[in-house]
């Protein structure tokens, strides 16, 4: 008999475009892993809301990323795609963690506070309980890996953790799930402050490089990305800019870090910005294509939405009534 695969899970906020830390960070591993394991990717729109949205807009952002997930290559015919809200165990299952998950440990989420000071006019519950509904997400499925960038790693500590609180007091009822951070590309950082993760909030357009850019754009953000005054090509972590492009370009070119640094080696900053601006050009034009063809067809959007709403679902609804059943609700 085959060995049952691995089941693999993660999710993305629909908010804004997607950029290349979400793609270096995530998705590309998504997509790489696809055969090796049994996968069920979640658009989290609920998530989302615990900062402001414009409802319209949400909708149609939520469809926009299932189209550019497909774009990259997520294959509905080897994994599950599904929007978060359509499974309201989700919910159900965070309320429940959230009884068990103390404050303490809540309290100390780097990202809450990240996301407080960001957020400063709109500090919600919600914010705060970010982490209970993603442990909801992860433990409703079985889930043994969740591939994820650096920045999730915390989260994924207190869903093992309270998974584990649970287990001890009713017996093993959840697998302890594992995180899955690449070595390389777990942190790509902004092109205008290397001391910073690149992120969808950033004030600054030209810090992120979104998967949607055209050629231009992403020349002129590569053209102004802060490297520093040493004139040295070699991935040297002290040289947080300029790592940052060589990692980039290692990435999506493929090639090993010796080759780099063998073809780099005399050259300069402009001309390294120019070719890692190229490399991302190449690599992003036909996943655009695609996604500008897939943005369109928002009937067989809704189809593999649907279809992938009902197997997790069938997965989830069975979950949540053992876990229900422990705790003593009806
Ligand atoms: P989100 O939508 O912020 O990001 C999606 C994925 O992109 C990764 N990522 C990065 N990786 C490398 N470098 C960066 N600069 C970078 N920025 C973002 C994130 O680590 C993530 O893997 N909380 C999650 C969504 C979520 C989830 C889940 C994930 C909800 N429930 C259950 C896994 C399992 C988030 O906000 O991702």
């Amino acid at each position: 008999m085959p060995l049952e695969k691995k089941r693999v899970f993660s999710g993305i906020q629909p908010t804004g475009n997607i950029h290349l830390g979400n793609y270096l960070g995530a998705i590309k591993n998504w997509v790489q892993s696809q055969e090796q394991y049994e996968n069920i990717f979640c658009i989290v729109n609920a998530h989302a809301i615990t900062t402001k949205q414009d409802p319209h807009l949400l909708k149609q952002m939520t469809y926009n990323l299932a189209a550019m997930l497909l774009a990259c290559g997520i294959d509905p015919k080897k994994s599950i795609l599904f929007i978060q809200s359509e499974v309201n165990e989700h919910a159900c299952l965070a309320w429940i963690l959230d009884c068990f998950i103390p404050m303490g440990e809540m309290s100390r989420m780097t990202q809450f506070k990240d996301k407080s000071q960001k957020n400063a006019h709109n500090i919600n519950v919600g914010l705060f309980n970010y982490p209970a509904l993603m442990a909801a997400d992860i433990l409703l499925y079985d889930t043994d890996y969740v591939p994820v960038g650096e920045d999730q790693q915390q989260h994924i500590e207190l869903t093992r953790n309270v998974a584990l609180k649970f287990n001890t007091e009713y017996k093993t009822v959840f697998k302890l799930p594992e995180a899955l951070i690449p070595k390389q590309g777990a942190r790509i950082m902004s092109l205008s402050d290397p001391e910073k993760k690149m992120s969808k909030s950033d004030t600054k357009p030209h810090s992120i490089i979104s998967l949607l850019d055209s050629p231009d754009e992403i020349f002129a953000k590569f053209k102004r990305s802060t490297t520093d005054s040493l004139n040295s090509i070699s991935f040297n972590k002290e040289q947080k800019g300029v790592y940052n492009l060589l990692s980039i370009y290692q990435l999506l070119s493929q090639k090993t870090k010796e080759d780099i640094e063998k073809e780099f080696f005399n050259v300069g900053y402009g001309e390294l910005k120019k070719r890692v601006a190229q490399v991302v050009v190449e690599y992003f034009a036909p996943i655009q294509e695609n996604y500008y063809k897939l943005q369109k067809e928002q009937d067989y959007l809704h189809s593999i939405l649907t279809e992938g709403a009902n197997k997790a679902r069938e997965i989830a609804s069975h979950r949540y009534s053992i876990i229900k059943e422990c705790v003593g609700l009806l």
